[in-house]
């Protein structure tokens, strides 16, 4: 009986090289396109490069999530058709959440749909973004807003990669592993202190381990729900406040990272458990606490509240009228479409300004 990883056909390797090339050689593509952005075409690039049959063509962006647009996807499809991409071409997508976000939409609506492949490069791409079939691209300031649920042929997950990536890109891939543990694991996790998650990020070993338990968490919730009817919204914990901080300050000079917004909207989102779930005081502090040490604290002014609760209201989960949250009772246990007034949104963002530790 296959697991979970088998189903959505993902692979943890420490070969890159040779699981690649075995891939290829089954998928066996007419012609082959790599996407890329500057940084992974530096970095990550040359670690695939030699495999590669000579005919294969690399195209690369700019790095940035403000590149994850309508202009850039016009570039990757103009590129595809100018170098004739048929159906059983094969785009790889090698980078970051950016690269298999736009790459996977860009492939899957190309000739109505080509076959991909996602090799993440990033921590927040290797344990999420690749995983779980979303793609798409941000329309109109608003967060992934058009795009397709669409599972790639395979994606090769090679820790390995990890080594060139800044620190706090890191930190940033860890925030969803939080998430991920938050919502599906037992109360240990919130005891390890602050060296300790450094000293497990920075050790390849035990990284590998927490990417593969923190994969599997993801894949069998997808598997459950690919269509987010149910139980896959349980993974949008943290992200109706993370979302609304991070458009907030994408049109600012300080552009938050992925995982930095997603940290800060556990900390609203676990307010708002406590308020009406009873999730347990202590424990809310102390991922206060690991949160604060980890990744600092943004200083939005009391002003900005009534714009932050607005583009909560225009994230595609949301409706005029409703701002839904998932919510968790006890670590392990969420309930998902627990709908929160403006008032409740406002109260939680007051908290995450005026809460010391
Ligand atoms: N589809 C989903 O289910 C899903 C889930 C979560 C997040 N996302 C999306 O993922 C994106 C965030 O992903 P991200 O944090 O990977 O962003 P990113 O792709 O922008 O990568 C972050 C930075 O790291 C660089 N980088 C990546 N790999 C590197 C490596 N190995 N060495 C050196 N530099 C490297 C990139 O060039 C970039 O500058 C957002 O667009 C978010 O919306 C999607």
């Amino acid at each position: 009986m296959p697991g979970e990883l088998e189903f959505q056909n993902i692979l943890i390797t420490r070969n890159i090289s040779f699981d690649l090339d075995s891939v290829i050689r089954k998928m066996n593509p007419e012609s082959i396109f790599i996407l890329s952005d500057t940084n992974t075409a530096f970095h990550c690039f040359p670690k695939i490069f030699d495999i590669l049959p000579a005919t294969y063509q690399h195209f690369t962006i700019d790095a940035g999530e403000k590149n994850k647009n309508i202009e850039t996807l016009q570039n990757i499809w103009n590129f595809l058709a100018e170098n004739r991409a048929v159906k059983n071409s094969l785009l790889i997508n090698l980078g970051g959440g950016m690269i298999t976000d736009i790459g996977g939409f860009a492939a899957s609506t190309y000739k109505r749909g080509i076959n991909f492949i996602n090799i993440p490069t990033s921590l927040l791409a290797q344990v999420d973004a690749s995983i779980g079939g979303k793609n798409g691209i941000n329309y109109h300031h608003m967060k992934n807003t058009i795009g397709t649920i669409n599972f790639p042929q395979t994606t090769i997950v090679a820790p390995e990669f990890l080594k060139t990536l800044p620190h706090n890109e890191l930190l940033s891939g860890y925030a969803e592993m939080l998430k991920h543990s938050l919502i599906a694991d037992n109360e240990n996790f919130v005891n390890f202190t602050e060296e300790k998650i450094k000293e497990k990020i920075d050790n390849p070993d035990t990284l590998y381990t927490l990417i593969e338990h923190s994969i599997r968490i993801k894949t069998a919730i997808t598997l459950a729900d690919p269509f987010e009817k149910d139980v896959r919204k349980a993974l949008n914990f943290g992200h109706t406040f993370g979302h609304a901080f991070e458009e907030f300050y994408i049109q600012t000079e300080k552009p938050l990272k992925h995982g930095y917004a997603v940290a800060y909207g556990i900390i609203c989102e676990l307010y708002i458990s406590h308020k009406t779930l009873g999730f347990d005081l202590l424990t809310l502090l102390k991922i206060i606490e690991i949160i604060y040490a980890l990744y600092g604290r943004i200083d939005f002014a009391l002003d900005d509240i009534p714009k932050l609760i607005l583009l909560m209201h225009q994230d595609k989960k949301n409706s005029d009228s409703q701002i839904n949250c998932t919510c968790l009772s006890k670590i392990g246990k969420y309930e998902i479409n627990t709908l929160i007034t403006d008032q409740t949104a406002k109260d939680a963002l007051i908290f995450y300004k005026q809460v010391t530790i």
